[in-house]
């Protein structure tokens, strides 16, 4: 039995923790509603860091006005009993007020990285969470943070965004945790009666479908697009919002597979919205 971790509200209290804690630090930003794939991310961060940190904060700013911010799911006293079995030495639960103070102006925005994929379907999303991100590296300043190649968009602006402000930070992408039948762990699936959930088997059907090909030589991206395409659509309780193939790290479309490359989707269950993704080569 690990002991509780120490719960810290006000910013200044977390500074005078943070001071505390044994280095490395690794971080792990939640918005909350823990599942095994925020654990996983608190697993890697025990294993590679003396101290752990959690933030907790369900950030305003990266939610669009028709994505219902309230009814985003919370469960604090679940999520603090979750965290001392997985041995997290600290949790910060920031306030609205001392992240966004009134006159707040401040904004960090990736030129390129923000536009395709979630942030052409989610304008001023990833804004937000380059924002919320930076504040909080520089809030807790750890050695190490802490993301989920779930996010695939999100972790490749972290990643550019980490390097191109000379933040002395690791940033470490861990892989894609999913429930025994393949669907991808997310906060979100709560949201999903049992037909939707059911049916929300074809994202990673389809995926794997496009990984056979990919082992078998297919290397045409509008192939594997179009092979994506007719297995989610063949899904009468699913509609596809975009299906994409693009180059890993600068999330371009690509006409051949030749690098590391990034096949993720979108897709409606109803009007519950859920992304997947596969890394080939
Ligand atoms: P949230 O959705 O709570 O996710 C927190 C972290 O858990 C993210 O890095 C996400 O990629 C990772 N994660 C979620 N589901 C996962 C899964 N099935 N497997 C592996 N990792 C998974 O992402 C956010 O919060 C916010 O945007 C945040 C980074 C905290 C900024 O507000």
């Amino acid at each position: 039995m690990m002991k509780s971790p120490k719960k810290v509200i006000r910013l200044s209290d977390l500074r005078s923790f943070r001071m505390k804690l044994p280095e490395p630090v690794g971080l792990v930003p939640t918005m909350g509603f823990l599942h095994e794939g925020h654990l996983s991310l608190v697993r890697q961060a025990r294993k590679e860091c003396a101290s752990v940190v959690v933030s907790i904060f369900v950030n305003p700013t990266q939610f669009g006005p028709a994505e219902d911010l309230s009814k985003y799911p919370r469960d604090l006293e679940r999520d603090l009993q979750l965290m001392s079995s997985a041995g997290v030495d600290l949790v910060w639960t920031p306030t609205m007020e001392e992240m966004y103070p009134a006159g707040y102006q401040t904004w960090v925005s990736l030129e390129e990285l923000m536009k395709p994929l979630e942030g052409s379907m989610r304008p001023g999303h990833f804004r937000g969470v380059a924002t919320v991100v930076s504040k909080l590296f520089n809030c807790v300043q750890p050695q190490k943070a802490y993301f989920g190649q779930k996010d695939a968009q999100q972790a490749a602006v972290i990643r550019r965004m980490s390097a191109d402000l000379n933040f002395p930070i690791e940033v470490v992408i861990c892989p894609i945790v999913r429930e025994a039948d393949g669907l991808a762990m997310s906060s979100r699936n709560i949201y999903l009666d049992a037909r939707e959930r059911q049916a929300a088997l074809v994202l990673n059907r389809s995926l794997n479908a496009a990984r056979s090909a990919y082992e078998k030589g297919e290397r045409n991206a509008s192939v594997l697009r179009k092979l994506v395409t007719d297995l989610i659509n063949a899904e009468p309780l699913a509609r596809l919002q975009y299906v994409s193939c693009a180059d890993n790290e600068t999330l371009m479309e690509l006409v051949s597979l030749t690098g590391k490359t990034l096949l993720s989707m979108a897709v409606f269950l109803g009007k519950t919205r859920l992304i997947d993704n596969l890394v080939l080569g």
